[in-house]
């Protein structure tokens, strides 16, 4: 009988040793929650495929970011979902929008205690649900919606936006904003770049928290769900046009890229747990068919441990509070 020459599993025997011998962890500090805020409501909407999450009010959404400021978690990224639409979504850049309202309240009730970062896209406030303007022949125009972004850039930092989340992957974004904001005189807004965010069927549930307006996709302008370096060079990009932060979207299904983007940067690297993720696993629990608890710090740790500084989540309040409760 020979004994095995090397035992892993030494550092695998009690919780006090796998605690010590973990490598990576996860602390609330690291989650940021989105947030949805609908025009002309006084209570909170549910979002039927996304259990849990609702369209809020602006009563409602204060009281929620004074939880998430209380639960310490990193911050809260805001979304509008406006009462009127139209092509080139005039509301994303009037001081009186939805988001651009909600993020003067938000701020006014947390002020610098979380880091609270608005939704830089078009989608939520065009009438044909695309992330950018539109030409004659129904294709999205890059560089005139650059237009609309440094206005909608400029109206959030007014409104007291801390950091932009450039989520609509047009060309030269990041650019264009930053050079709008630093004429401005808004050289401390932080910029955040969705640099690898991926065009697919994870973001379903979504469009209904946001009464999205989209017929057809957004295969012309997010990356194509084949592509890994793409994600790389698109991040590439973006840290040259000065973003202080990039992120990969979806989160589950893109680790590869996320891993490949860390290796490849030296700014902090963010993940989006988007809303198919958290639908996903919450129907699977409904069903009993899987230990939710389990299934969502395993989730969010595994996308630490790809490379995430940092993730978004629906589960953030709630994943924050199991985390205290375990230290
Ligand atoms: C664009 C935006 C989307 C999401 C975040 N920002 C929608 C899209 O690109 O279609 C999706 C987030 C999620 O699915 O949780 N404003």
């Amino acid at each position: 009988m020979s004994f095995p020459e090397y035992r892993p599993r030494r550092l695998r025997r009690t919780p006090a040793i796998r605690r010590l011998a973990r490598e990576t962890h996860l602390v609330p500090s690291q989650l940021v929650l989105p947030l949805f805020v609908r025009e002309g409501i006084s209570e909170q909407v549910p979002v039927t495929s996304m259990p849990g999450v609702v369209q809020h009010s602006l009563d409602t959404l204060r009281r929620t970011v004074a939880e998430a400021a209380a639960a310490r978690i990193g911050g809260v990224m805001l979304f509008g979902v406006p009462a009127e639409r139209d092509a080139v979504g005039s509301g994303a850049d009037d001081p009186n929008g939805i988001l651009n309202l909600a993020t003067e309240a938000v701020v006014s009730e947390v002020g610098d205690a979380l880091v609270v970062q608005t939704d830089l896209c078009l989608d939520e406030f065009t009438d044909h649900g695309h992330c950018g303007v539109l030409r004659a022949d129904g294709a999205v125009d890059n560089d005139a919606t650059l237009e609309r972004y440094t206005a909608m850039g400029l109206a959030q930092a007014r409104a007291g936006s801390a950091m932009l989340g450039l989520s609509g992957v047009m060309d030269g974004q990041v650019g264009a904003v930053r050079e709008a904001l630093d004429a401005e005189g808004f050289t401390d807004t932080l910029l955040l770049a969705y640099s690898a965010k991926y065009a697919g069927a994870f973001y379903g549930p979504f469009r209904e928290a946001v009464d999205s307006q989209l017929k057809g996709d957004r295969r012309s302008y997010q990356l194509d769900p084949g592509n890994g370096r793409e994600g790389v060079r698109e991040a590439l990009l973006d840290v040259e046009e000065g973003a202080d932060v990039v992120m990969v979207k979806p989160a589950l299904p893109y680790l590869d890229v996320l891993a490949d983007v860390k290796a490849s940067v030296d700014v902090p690297v963010w993940a989006y747990q988007v809303s198919g993720e958290y639908a996903m696993v919450e129907a699977a629990a409904a069903h009993g068919w899987i230990d939710r608890r389990g299934a969502i710090l395993e989730s969010l740790l595994g996308i630490r441990r790809a490379g995430a500084d940092a993730i978004l989540t629906y589960w953030a309040l709630e994943a924050a509070h199991w985390l205290r409760a375990d230290l």
